[in-house]
């Protein structure tokens, strides 16, 4: 009788049995330790910068608004990041010859400006505005974290879909004054107060959980 299996056939079914087991064990093992750290969401990672600015220096220690370097954040989609000439302002002065600064030098010397690895990113399909959040009062640090404890930036939180959608669905009670979004601690109000200025916000603004929920609100 013809066979139908080449005899060679047992060796590759039996090299392809293992192959399946092996890499369900390898999942078995490491599906909970990506997830234990961070590898999707990518908290509280860092990367590399071509100079490693920071954030707690110039943030928390000397006390630089996050507006004078994110200078767009109110008015448009971008906060944007800062041009050589912002830096130069005061390393024209201080720190001039530092080689950690040379990259700045040079920058501004070819006129190429500095350019910065990303760290908070939501992929391309995802719409998002700054301005809008901000005007409304939605804090700087409600999505970006302690950024001022950060020598260098990390992101704080997953920008899954779930984070925004938390908010949408109930965004007042995370509203502050827009006038204080770039401030890093909370405010010091009591709970009566908080709600009582939730609801005003709530009913300025006009906020519509049904509508801040829809698909097309982010998916355009
Ligand atoms: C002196 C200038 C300066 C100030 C002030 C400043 N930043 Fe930045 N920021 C930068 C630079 C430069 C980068 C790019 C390098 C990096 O990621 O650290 C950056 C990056 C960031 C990023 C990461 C964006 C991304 O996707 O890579 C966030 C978020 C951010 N800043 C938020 C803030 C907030 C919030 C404040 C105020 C509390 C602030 N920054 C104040 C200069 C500044
Ligand atoms: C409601 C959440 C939210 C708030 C509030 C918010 N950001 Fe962002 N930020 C984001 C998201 C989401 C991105 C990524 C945007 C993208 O990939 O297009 C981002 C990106 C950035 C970047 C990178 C450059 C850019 O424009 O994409 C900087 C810098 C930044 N934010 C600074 C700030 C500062 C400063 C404030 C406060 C004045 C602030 N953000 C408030 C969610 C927020
Ligand atoms: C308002 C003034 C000011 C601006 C604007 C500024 N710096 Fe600085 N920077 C300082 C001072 C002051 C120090 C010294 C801080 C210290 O030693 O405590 C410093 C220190 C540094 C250092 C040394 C490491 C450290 O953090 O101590 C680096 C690198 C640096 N700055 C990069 C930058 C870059 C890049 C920019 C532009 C995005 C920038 N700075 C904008 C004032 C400024
Ligand atoms: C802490 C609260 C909060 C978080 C977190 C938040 N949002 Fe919002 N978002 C708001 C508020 C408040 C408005 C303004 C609603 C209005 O004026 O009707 C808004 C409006 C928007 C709008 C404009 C809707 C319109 O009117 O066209 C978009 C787009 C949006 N958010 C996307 C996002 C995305 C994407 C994320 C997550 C990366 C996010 N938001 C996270 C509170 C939040
Ligand atoms: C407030 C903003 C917002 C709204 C509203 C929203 N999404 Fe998303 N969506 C996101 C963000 C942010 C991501 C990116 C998640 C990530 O990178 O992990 C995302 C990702 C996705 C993805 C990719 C798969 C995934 O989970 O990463 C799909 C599919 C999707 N959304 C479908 C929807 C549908 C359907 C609706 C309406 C029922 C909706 N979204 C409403 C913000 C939103």
């Amino acid at each position: 009788m013809a066979q139908i299996f080449r005899p060679s056939f047992d060796t590759y079914a039996r090299l392809a049995l293992i192959g399946v087991v092996l890499l369900l064990l390898f999942m078995v093992l490491l599906g909970p330790v990506a997830a234990w750290s961070g590898y999707q969401s990518q908290v509280g990672w860092t990367v590399d910068q071509p100079i490693p600015f920071s954030h707690e220096h110039h943030v928390g220690g000397l006390g630089i608004d996050c507006r004078f370097c994110h200078a767009s954040v109110e008015t448009s989609a971008n906060a944007g990041f800062p041009s050589t000439h912002v830096c130069m302002t005061c390393h024209s002065q201080i720190w001039t010859g530092a080689p950690m600064l040379a990259p700045v030098r040079q920058s501004l010397a070819q006129g190429r400006p500095l350019s910065w690895n990303r760290v908070a990113k939501v992929p391309d399909f995802v719409f998002f505005n700054h301005a809008i959040h901000v005007n409304r009062g939605v804090a700087c640090v409600t999505c970006h974290g302690r950024v001022d404890t950060m020598p260098l930036l990390a992101r704080a939180h997953p920008f899954e879909m779930r984070f925004c959608l938390d908010c949408h669905r109930d965004a007042g009670p995370r509203l502050g004054p827009p006038g204080a979004v770039t401030r890093m601690t909370p405010l010091a109000w009591d709970e009566a107060t908080h709600r009582r200025f939730a609801l005003a916000a709530a009913k300025r603004f006009h906020l519509d959980p049904q509508r801040l929920d829809k698909c097309d609100i982010c998916h355009r």
